[in-house]
């Protein structure tokens, strides 16, 4: 890092009174993401220890360069989610401290202490309560954020605040176009080009994808994460913190609830094919997280829209359960999309990519396309989210 952003950061952390004036502040680059610079900035005073993190993007991709120019507006968009999202949900997001917009950085409560729930799942670890503090995050997003819970005209001057383009194009390519045809931008293995040959034949399929990329690009319906998969979760015994907001816009609630479950999958998959002795009670765990995450959300969102009596549904009760059926079924299918795209398209995922042994790579990479095709295929049969796990079950 340069010494002219060092001595920024110092007064910025000075001026804005994170730090007291004569602190000595030790800085660490800590990110290991693809587009942004995360650092640590702390100090020690006399056995008085204090962190922040500070989040700052460049106007590219940390990882490409400037070869992939990207909108450094992102930054502002993220630190301006986490601010409105801690006015009703402030338990499930970091403390966000303060902004240089000139600068695009943002200054954020240090969580180092929790733990990424994506290695937490790769390590065995099981987490009591999860499920229920997603299903209540995603229940708590979609009430104060769409038109069942939130004044309609301010919600589409916010949905408006929070345009981002940039970061939706690249959804739009890298989730629903690319890894459908063959694009350069795609990252297959030899073992499994013959089965994403056959999908770029499938059209059945195919128009599957095509309406949900519809409904991700015409639902703005609430103030969705974007990107939520477990890799942007930090989890302690007791609690759960969603950050990494940057892809957020007014979306479909379905998109955050079917990533969420493709990313819990993929580590039901890690588990029967790496090898390493997994006890059922674990895989057993990972279905009950899908399962109860939507139980939860369910019943905390029905209790949400029962609570408000201004709403101008005329069958409220028959509408929000004709609704969240609906939801159940959309949100299999963008599961169904984000295990096509962690297999075929640019990014994978940490859980496939630590299976070693090139034949069960190769079977689990056959098994994540088949299932999702059937379940892009199927998923309007799913009424409750048992009938979802039984197919997983019976599929996996
Ligand atoms: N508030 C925080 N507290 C502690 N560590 C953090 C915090 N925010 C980010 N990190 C660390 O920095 C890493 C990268 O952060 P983040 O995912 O926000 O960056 P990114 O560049 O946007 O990543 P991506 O490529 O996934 O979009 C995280 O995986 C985590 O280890
Ligand atoms: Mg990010």
């Amino acid at each position: 890092m340069e010494n002219k952003s060092l001595e920024r950061f110092c007064s910025l952390l000075k001026n804005g009174r994170i730090f007291s004036e004569n602190s000595k502040i030790k800085f660490e680059e800590i990110g290991d993401g693809n587009l942004n610079y995360v650092f640590r900035a702390s100090t020690d005073e006399d056995g008085d220890k204090k962190s922040v993190i500070i989040k700052l993007a460049l106007p590219y991709l940390k990882i490409a360069g400037e070869a992939w120019p990207l909108t450094v507006e992102r930054n502002k968009i993220e630190y301006e989610s986490l601010k409105f999202l801690s006015k009703f949900c402030g338990e499930y997001v970091p403390k966000v401290y303060l902004q240089s917009k000139e600068e695009h950085l943002f200054i954020m409560e240090d969580l180092s202490h929790m733990e990424i729930l994506r290695k937490g799942l790769m390590n065995m670890q099981i987490y009591q309560k999860l499920a229920g503090q997603i299903g209540d995050y995603l229940a708590k997003t979609l009430y104060y954020t769409s038109d069942f819970g939130f004044d309609s005209s301010k919600k589409k001057k916010l949905a408006v605040s929070f345009d981002n383009p940039e970061l939706c194009d690249i959804t739009e390519r890298l989730v629903f176009t690319d890894p459908y045809q063959d694009s350069l931008s795609n990252n297959i293995r030899p073992g499994t080009y013959p089965i994403a040959l056959k999908l770029w034949d499938y059209d059945k399929v195919k128009v599957e994808i095509d309406a949900l990329r519809y409904v991700f690009m015409n639902t703005p319906e609430a103030l969705i994460h974007g990107d939520l998969h477990t890799g942007s979760i930090f989890v302690s015994k007791d609690n759960c913190k969603i950050f990494d907001s940057e892809f957020t816009f007014y979306g479909p609630i379905s998109y955050d609830i079917g990533l969420f479950f493709a990313n819990i999958l993929f580590d039901l998959f890690y588990w029967e094919y790496n090898g390493r002795v997994c006890s059922i009670a674990f895989k057993q765990y990972l279905l009950s997280v899908i399962e109860d995450t939507w139980n939860s959300f369910k019943i905390k969102f029905t209790k949400l829209c029962n609570l408000n009596d201004k709403s101008y549904l005329l069958c409220k009760q028959m509408f929000v359960e004709k609704y969240l059926k609906h939801n159940l079924k959309q949100s299999i299918g963008f599961c169904a999309c984000e295990m096509l795209r962690r297999v075929i398209g640019m990014a994978h995922v940490p859980e496939l990519d630590a299976i070693i042994d090139n034949t069960a790579r190769d079977i689990v990479e056959r098994y994540c396309i088949e299932v999702a095709e059937k379940m892009l295929l199927l998923r309007n049969n799913f009424d409750e989210i048992e009938d979802f796990t039984n197919f997983v079950k019976l599929n996996i």
